[in-house]
C-alpha cells in the first residue's frame, strides 16, 4: 500500500512572529515543486494564525505543537482544539516526549487529546518512544506498546488509518544520535503490527508513522528508504529552511 510520506517541522519553542515569518517564506520557495511529499510546520502558538496566513494557497501544512482535550473552560494557559481550528491548523503534535518528561503528559491525557483533535476534524501526530534506560534495559517494545495502545484507545479504525504516528525514541532527540535506520524500520514495523492487531491491516496499511531523532539532510534518504519510515518528525534541522527543504528534497 503506498503512503505519501509526511515530512513535519516541530519548532518547539523557537520563532517570533517575525522569524517565522522569514522561515516560512524560505520554505514556501525551496519546497516548490516537491509533490511526492507532504509538508508541514509546527511553529509555536502565537506564530500559528500568521504561518496559516502566510503559507495559504500553499500545499504546505501548518500543526500545533500540543493541545488541551477540553473545547473550552476554566483551564488557565490551554488551548484548545476548536481554537487550533480556527487558527486554521490541520495537525497537532500530541504526546511529545518532552511534554512527558517535563509537562506530566500521560498515555491516558494523550489519548483524550486524540480524541478530541479528532471531533475538530485535526489530525493528531502522536509520538511515542523509549527513553536511553529502557532501551539499555531491553523494554523498547513493551514501552512502545504500552504507549500506542494507550495512545489509541477507542478511536475508529477509520480514524486510525488517517492519523500519523512518530516515533520518536528520547535518546535520539536533540542528540545527534540518530536511531540506525534499521532500528528506525523494526520498531515502527512493530507498531504497525500493534495497529494491525488493533484495527486491522487496512488501517495498519494505511496509517503513516514516522521517525523522529536528530533527523538531517545526510541521513532523511537512508531511513525514509526503510518500507514503514513514512516521513519523518524534525526538531532542530527544521528551524533553517536550508536543512528542512534538504530532508524534505532527500525524501522525494
Ligand atoms: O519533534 C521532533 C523531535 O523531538 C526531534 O528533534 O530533530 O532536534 O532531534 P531533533
Amino acid at each position: 500500500m503506498s503512503r505519501r510520506p509526511i515530512i513535519a517541522g516541530n519548532w518547539k519553542m523557537h520563532k517570533t512572529i517575525a522569524e517565522a515569518l522569514a522561515l516560512v517564506q524560505e520554505i514556501k520557495e525551496a519546497a516548490a515543486g516537491c509533490d511526492g511529499v507532504e509538508v508541514a510546520v509546527c511553529p509555536p502558538f502565537t506564530a500559528l494564525a500568521p504561518v496559516v496566513e502566510a503559507l495559504r494557497g500553499t500545499d504546505i501544512a501548518v500543526g500545533a505543537q500540543n493541545v488541551h482535550w477540553e473545547d473550552k473552560g476554566a483551564y488557565t494557559g490551554e488551548i484548545s482544539p476548536v481554537m487550533l481550528r480556527d487558527a486554521g491548523c490541520r495537525y497537532v503534535i500530541i504526546g511529545h516526549s518532552e511534554r512527558r518528561q517535563y509537562f506530566g503528559e500521560t498515555d491516558e491525557n494523550v489519548n483524550r487529546k486524540v480524541k478530541a483533535v479528532f471531533a475538530q476534524g485535526l489530525t493528531p501526530i502522536m509520538c511515542v518512544g523509549e527513553t536511553l534506560a529502557e532501551r539499555e534495559a531491553g523494554v523498547t517494545e513493551k514501552v512502545v506498546r504500552t504507549q500506542t495502545e494507550a495512545g489509541l484507545a477507542a478511536l475508529t479504525g477509520e480514524q486510525v488509518a488517517g492519523m500519523v504516528i512518530a516515533y520518536e525514541p528520547v535518546w535520539a532527540i536533540g542528540t545527534g544520535k540518530t536511531a540506525s535506520d534499521e532500528d528506525a524500520q523494526q520498531v515502527i514495523s512493530f507498531i504497525r503490527g500493534i495497529v494491525a492487531g488493533l484495527y486491522g491491516d487496512s488501517a495498519a496499511g494505511r496509517v503513516r508513522i514516522q521517525y523522529g531523532g536528530s533527523v538531517k539532510p545526510e541521513n532523511a534518504a537512508g531511513l525514509m528508504a526503510k518500507p514503514d519510515i513514512d516521513g519523518a518528525l524534525v526538531g532542530g534541522a527544521s528551524l533553517e529552511a536550508a536543512s528542512f527543504t534538504g530532508i524534505i528534497r532527500a525524501v522525494v
